[in-house]
């Protein structure tokens, strides 16, 4: 049944690396960080969004790595080699397959904005504007749901054609152009944020931490986030450990692609909040702070409009090489356990994840007002529904299985099969046992109302 071709694996451990940190850096730290930090308050978010990304994201990352490179299939399949054919475990990597679908199809919509900005740069709609007009813009873009679909096609239209080259000479091969470039450019807009009259604001709305703010949501939306841009929760670094050679260090890998994304997401943050605050715009004005704030930075430099265009065609491709890990997920899946030639399970997912984000692209016009559940558009519930539970939840199992029932010979063989650290088992298995359930729960409690 299940076909037994030489399984793929990274070409090197640069190429994982960046590989991994482009499913992790994206959307999420781009555009989304941004505005959820915006949306709570600054400074006291920031704060407990670090202590989730070391206390509860960096063990599960090295967790789901560790599951993936010992199991050498996808996330199904991974937990079946590890714990036997129809153990329960592989409800766990079901859950992922699943949250990683769903995340794909509603992510294209937000990546189909950044393409429509590319063509907006490029063509000169965003030049010789003012800041109300370039705000202007991105109203009139949702509200037209031809365009939002187009665009969303257009998308995972990319990442079906990335997805089909394979883990090397698509994915890898990708990575490994993208990442470095987008890092260049936001450095350049980090410099060009933190030399505006804003700088100061910006840097105090971010740094520094106002207690009152913290509420039960914000705790959730950093949590939730923690997995998120982590790309943790959905089986994708199951996926992306299964292609790693078995002599790797997990520890160093994984704390290498956290700070790269971490910083990443910083780095957004100071481009972002000094315009915000000297463009008078308001931090917690939602999902279009980015295409709102972006043009208006660039748009007083020098060859600004060039530069826009350089920066949407980044953020495009930081989505792209997040999207084609979502996608991955479900590819792997019916590789390994189905047999499937990769062409055929690409663009099947791939277009099965276009149809259902429909409704998620006709949540900001057309369905804007139909609100099927907790008066929340389809596109608020698809993202509250992974974003908030699955992506916790899914790592909170990953977290339990690694920490009380996998044997634990083994998995200390795989955590020290290259580099010896006698500290770092039981410092990763305390946090794995306690502190991620723990947090997960307690959250996940208080938001439903249950506890606290
Ligand atoms: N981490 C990516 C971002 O920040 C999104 C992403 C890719 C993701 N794969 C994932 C999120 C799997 C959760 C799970 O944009």
């Amino acid at each position: 049944m299940n076909n037994r071709i030489e399984r793929a694996h990274w070409a090197s451990r640069f190429g994982f690396v960046l590989a991994a940190a482009g499913s992790a850096i994206g959307l999420g730290n781009i555009w989304k960080f941004p505005y959820i930090t915006g949306k709570n308050g600054g400074g006291a978010f920031v704060l407990v969004y670090l202590l989730c990304i070391v206390l509860v994201g960096l063990p599960i990352m090295m967790a789901e790595f560790l599951i993936g490179r010992h199991g050498q299939r996808d996330a199904v399949g991974s937990f079946e080699s590890l714990e036997g054919k129809g153990s329960p475990w592989r409800l766990v990597g079901w859950g992922g397959v699943a949250a990683s679908f769903i995340l794909l199809s509603f992510y294209a919509v937000v990546a189909g904005w950044s393409f429509d900005y590319i063509f907006k740069s490029a063509s000169g709609s965003l030049g010789g504007k003012t800041p109300e007009q370039i705000n202007d813009l991105f109203g009139a873009l949702v509200a037209d749901p031809g365009r939002v679909i187009f665009w969303q096609f257009l998308f995972m239209a990319a990442t079906v054609g990335i997805v089909l080259g394979g883990v090397r000479g698509g994915i890898e091969r990708w990575s490994k152009i993208l990442m470095p470039v987008l890092f260049l450019l936001l450095l350049l807009l980090f410099i060009r944020g933190m030399s505006s009259p804003g700088a100061q604001a910006g840097l105090e709305f971010m740094f520094r931490p106002d207690f009152s703010r913290i509420t039960p949501e914000a705790l959730l939306d950093a949590l939730g986030h923690a997995f998120f841009t982590l790309s943790l929760g959905a089986a994708t670094m199951i996926t992306y450990g299964s292609y790693l050679p078995p002599d790797s260090d997990l520890f160093t890998l994984s704390v290498r692609i956290t700070l790269l994304d971490t910083l990443v997401a910083l780095l957004a943050g100071l481009a972002i909040f000094p315009v915000v605050f000297a463009a008078g715009l308001e931090p917690g004005s939602g999902p279009g702070l980015v295409f709102q704030t972006i043009p208006i930075v660039l748009a007083g430099l020098p060859f600004g409009s060039f530069l826009a265009l350089i920066f949407f065609i980044l953020l495009a491709f930081a989505a792209l090489s997040s999207s084609i890990s979502m996608l991955e997920v479900s590819v792997a899946y019916l590789i390994d356990e189905k047999g499937w030639r990769r062409n055929r399970a690409t663009v099947l997912v791939g277009s099965l994840a276009f149809v259902l984000g429909i409704p998620s692209a006709l949540s900001f016009n057309r369905w804007a007002e139909l609100k099927p559940l907790f008066d929340r558009t389809f596109f608020d519930l698809f993202d509250l529904l992974v974003s908030s539970y699955m992506l916790p939840l899914g790592g909170m199992f990953v977290a339990l299985y690694a920490g009380w029932f996998w044997k634990g010979e083994e998995e200390k063989n795989e955590l020290a099969a290259s580099a010896p650290r006698p500290w770092l088992f039981p410092v990763w298995h305390f946090l794995l046992r306690y502190i991620t359930p723990a947090a997960v729960l307690i959250i996940l409690l208080n938001q439903m109302g249950i506890w606290g």
